[in-house]
């Protein structure tokens, strides 16, 4: 045996591979050599050495960590640092670049099918091509499964955080987290872009509704409850499903007429001194830390003209430092590239400043040769890639990913569930905020003789759903499985009642007859991000026709609101007898109908306070009393 052929067996007895990303796993291997060498015999074998202590799965989390770490180049560990989204890059392109996260975007889902099953294989042709590299490191596949799984077809599609802000309900709300992260774990998916902490203060914002309430004690419980339900141990050994809290810090408290990427509001620059900064944007990211968030995700949005992404301050030394948070630290989509339009220094000021993953999203090459040169240069000090890594790492075997990359498909049965169904339907009628129900008019009894049916919403999945539903900016349309409000209503009623439904509020029979009553469902249509930003918080025109017409027609007029934020309703409620808003319900529109019918009482609260005008928009720019204070809500309870 020739002396290199034997220092190759050892280094890959050793697990390390002699030749970079295309060496096949190191047990193989060895077998393979031992078999061809013609001298070997059982008596010159080596004793064969243990497995690299990284690869043991009961050796001690930062042991694996060192052990690992110790044996990476440079190049592997800006792979680590390395997160894109799946369209662009391939499979061989993860094995090549040895790239520590992929990603699903907003309407991320397979090609060819979408599908829990083809999801499941899609991430799983990228997990299998992560752990064909030298070292063998698992990737983290990450999504916004906001509510719900919510860019799978046939994912069951829960409230917004809106609506579970008003429903305040923390064991509620552990429950979905819970769902959500079997129906993710089906398809091989661990890593959640969720949930959102964010503390809106202004809701023309368009991320108003990825918010559970404008308090900042409010949002910190029910972060927490989604974080322990997300991650619950028992869901699929020895995986963990990790929560990501965003976006750090103050996302929810920036200024119109600040936004950034053409934007409003979204994105833009938070302008409040540093205690207002630390009394409403940071419990939610302490309590959320107490519940186990290993990542957090940093805000596209500014402070007082310092991007976040750029802030040592709030990075380091207040959430690592102070806060004492070990995961790591992952930047929003293309976020770093906004510090600089000198893409050098927007990497090296991000990566010192303590961001540990760029999702990059497109260029996964431009950043790891900009972040080689920095370290080469010594513009980000090694100590800083080592730290970085040290914490994806870290995060990686705490979630178990080592032992079980792959999906558990065992749990397919369980993604769109009936369980997770009628948990989605309960969420959806708590989530309802009876504003107004003049003569009690509420609930209505199921022996209605006529009930006359309004409004866009009435009869559309992807209203009910909105944004962040099967693509990033939602879609109108029969876009999702469940019932829409109006099959709600139908289900709900005797076979004797008659219901006539028309979206635009024109109807053949007599909307002012005794036995009639009246149900218009209007609401917003679908956005995302700031492409909801929205200046006067005005329903869609052909909405307000509606309403226009059924206030006149109608005798008694119960009047649902389908939106993610409040709107303002001011010169039409006093033609309304009963008004409820039901935010984004999801896909149970039947949960709706149940508390309309009695079937559940109205039990939600106003997470936000509800303008008169948008004059009072931002919260505390004006002394006269709002439309509805913060916390308002009427019951049915006991009728
Ligand atoms: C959003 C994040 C999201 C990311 C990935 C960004 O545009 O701000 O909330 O997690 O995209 O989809
Ligand atoms: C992606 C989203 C992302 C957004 C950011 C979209 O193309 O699908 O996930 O949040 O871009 O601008």
């Amino acid at each position: 045996m020739t002396l290199r052929r034997t220092l190759f067996i050892l280094l890959v007895a050793l697990g390390v591979g002699a030749c970079g990303g295309q060496a096949s796993p190191p047990q193989q291997s060895l077998a393979t050599e031992t078999l061809a060498s013609p001298t070997a015999s059982p008596t010159e074998m080596p004793p064969t050495p243990a497995p690299p202590l990284y690869t043991q799965p009961d050796a001690d989390i930062d042991a694996r960590v060192d052990d690992l770490l110790s044996r990476m180049t440079l190049a592997e560990k800006i792979g680590q640092m390395t997160l894109i989204e799946k369209n662009s890059i391939s499979p061989d392109e993860v094995r090549e670049l040895a790239i520590g996260g992929v990603l699903s975007g907003g309407g991320g889902y397979p090609k060819d099918e979408n599908s829990p099953e083809a999801w499941a294989r899609m991430v799983e042709a990228y997990q299998q091509a992560a752990l064909e590299t030298r070292l063998g490191i698992p990737i983290l596949y990450g999504v916004d499964a906001v509510h719900g799984h919510n860019n799978v077809y046939g994912a069951t599609i829960f409230p917004h955080n809106v609506g579970l802000g008003a429903a305040n309900d923390a064991e509620l709300v552990a429950r979905i987290g819970r769902a959500t992260a079997v129906e993710m774990a089906a398809t091989g998916i661990y890593w959640n872009y969720a949930p959102g902490v964010m503390v809106p203060q202004d809701i023309r914002w368009g991320r108003t509704y990825e918010g559970y309430a404008e308090r900042p004690e409010h949002v910190a419980a029910l972060a927490s409850a989604f974080v322990r339900g997300l991650q619950s141990p028992d869901i699929a050994p020895p995986n963990l499903v990790m929560s990501t809290p965003k976006h750090y810090l103050g996302d929810g408290g920036t200024a119109w007429g600040t936004g950034d990427s053409g934007y409003q509001i979204d994105q833009g620059d938070t302008q409040v001194d540093e205690a207002t900064m630390r009394a409403l944007h940071l419990p939610p990211y302490q309590a959320a830390i107490e519940a186990g968030a290993k990542v957090i995700m940093a805000s596209y949005s500014s402070w007082n003209g310092e991007k976040l992404h750029a802030s040592l301050y709030w990075l380091t030394d207040v959430l690592k430092g102070e806060l004492g948070f070990d995961g790591f630290v992952v930047s929003d989509w293309g976020a770093i590239d906004q510090i600089s339009p000198d893409y050098y220094e927007a990497v090296v000021t991000a990566i010192n400043a303590g961001i540990d993953m760029n999702m990059v999203p497109y260029d996964a090459r431009r950043f790891i040769t900009t972040l080689t040169q920095a370290v080469e240069a010594g513009d980000v000090p090694e100590a800083r890639i080592d730290d970085a890594v040290r914490r994806i790492l870290r995060v990686k075997f705490h979630m178990g990913l080592f032992e079980h990359p792959m999906a558990h498909a065992e749990l397919l049965s369980e993604v769109g569930s009936a369980a997770h169904h009628a948990l989605a339907r309960e969420a959806a009628a708590k989530s309802a905020v009876l504003l107004k129900n003049e003569g009690n008019v509420l609930p209505l009894s199921k022996d209605v003789g006529h009930l006359f049916v309004g409004g866009l919403a009435a009869d559309n999945m992807g209203i009910q759903a909105g944004g962040w539903t099967i693509e990033w900016q939602g879609k109108t349309g029969d876009i999702i499985p469940g019932t829409t409000i109006l099959e709600g209503i139908q289900a709900a009623v005797s076979p004797q009642t008659v219901v006539e439904y028309n979206k635009f509020g024109n109807f053949q029979g007599d909307p002012s007859a005794d036995d009639a009553v009246c149900i218009a469902v209007v609401g917003e249509s679908p956005y995302a991000e700031g492409r909801g930003d929205s200046a006067d918080l005005r329903l869609p025109t052909k909405e307000i026709r509606t309403l226009n017409r059924m206030e006149e027609a109608c005798a008694r007029l119960v009047v649902v609101l389908v939106s993610g934020r409040p709107l303002i309703v001011t010169d039409h409620i006093d033609a309304w007898d009963a008004f409820v808003a039901a935010w984004l319900p999801g896909s149970e529109g039947a949960g709706v109908a149940d508390v309309l019918f009695g079937e559940r009482p109205f039990v939600g609260r106003l997470p936000y306070t509800w303008p008169r005008s948008v004059e009072q928009v931002p919260l505390g720019r004006s002394d006269e009393p709002p439309l509805f204070p913060y916390g308002f809500g009427l019951t049915t309870e006991g009728e």
